[in-house]
């Protein structure tokens, strides 16, 4: 990490803290939402509340997604009023920021106060068990890109954050799974389709998807689901010693059988429109996975509350 890291977050955390009312400075909890969880912003408290556009904090990625901007939003929720920080949005490797910018709101967060990470995506499904709308508990992750050389904490360490060689062994805090799968139940999610599972988390960089021999590839190194984000900030916020809860919702599921081969007799016999149907089979349409996205969103809301809300009770 760069050493002006340090400072560059102390200075943005202070330029926040600056604009929130006393009931909002010290959150404990603050929960990353991904591609189509940002609903999640709506169901906190009116009052107080305070959003402040990524565009308007000093040091923080611009985004380079038209209309996915992103904004930090402070606010009290569920029934204990518990006060929280929402992160609307999030930088990706893939737009070409460093591992510093990717993972900068993470590091603003611990400046912050915030002890527990709530990190939530939308992700490829590889396990074939696994179905459009389903929810995954990541209780581990490959960081492929980390393992090459693209790892958010290479270089010099700053001792500020924590240790040169931090385990990730325990990255996934167990008591918070046991809890997610514990308010699963209590909300009776478990009496419906909607399945709530624990995998494990391949980071690509993107933003390309993979192929079919890529997704098998994944597959066989023992990935559940895979996608473009997350991993930098699991490994920030571990190194700086916050605890991590993350959910995957699973918006589409990967063929895995390889397509098909152009020196195959049958495929040689047939005509143009029976290949493309041949071809679209075993592919989602973009419309059922938006919607299987809108209805499952609310049930991945509903759960991070519910364990919150359970949480602040202990
Ligand atoms: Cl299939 N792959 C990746 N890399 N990211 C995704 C995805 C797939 N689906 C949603 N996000």
């Amino acid at each position: 990490a760069n050493p002006r890291t340090y400072q560059r977050a102390t200075e943005t955390a202070t330029h926040i803290r600056s604009a929130l009312p006393e009931t909002l400075q010290n959150p404990k909890v603050a929960i990353v939402c991904g591609s189509g969880l940002g609903g999640l912003a709506d169901t906190i408290e009116a009052e107080p509340k305070v959003e402040l556009a990524y565009g308007d904090i000093p040091n923080f990625p611009r985004s380079t997604v038209q209309g996915h901007a992103g904004k930090f939003v402070f606010g009290l929720i569920g029934p204990q009023r518990l006060p929280v920080a929402l992160l609307v949005g999030r930088a990706h490797f893939y737009e070409g920021h460093s591992m510093d910018l990717v993972t900068f709101a993470t590091r603003v967060c611990k400046v912050l106060g915030i002890e527990t990470m709530v990190v939530t995506n939308a992700a490829g499904g590889l396990n074939q068990d696994y179905a459009v709308g389903d929810i995954v508990c990541l209780n581990d992750h490959l960081n492929l890109p980390g393992m090459v050389g693209i790892n958010p904490l290479r270089g010099p360490n700053v001792e500020e954050w924590g240790v040169r060689f931090p385990p990730l062994s325990d990255a996934y805090d167990l008591d918070l799974r046991r809890r997610a799968h514990r308010a699963w139940r209590k909300l009776g999610l478990d009496k419906q389709k909607r399945r709530i599972h624990e995998g494990v988390y391949a980071f690509v960089v993107g933003p390309t998807y993979e192929t079919r021999a890529e997704c098998r590839m994944l597959r066989t190194l023992g990935a559940d689901v895979v996608g473009m984000s997350t991993v930098p900030e699991i490994v920030i916020a571990r190194h700086s010693g916050m605890r991590v809860l993350a959910f995957s919702l699973v918006t589409n599921i990967a063929v895995l059988e390889a397509g098909p081969r152009g020196d195959d007799e049958a495929i040689q016999a047939m005509s143009k429109s029976e290949l493309h149907v041949h071809l679209s089979k075993g592919k989602a349409t973009h419309e059922e996975v938006l919607e299987s996205g809108r209805e499952a969103a609310k049930d991945v809301q509903a759960l991070i509350k519910q364990v919150l809300s359970d949480y602040s009770q202990d």
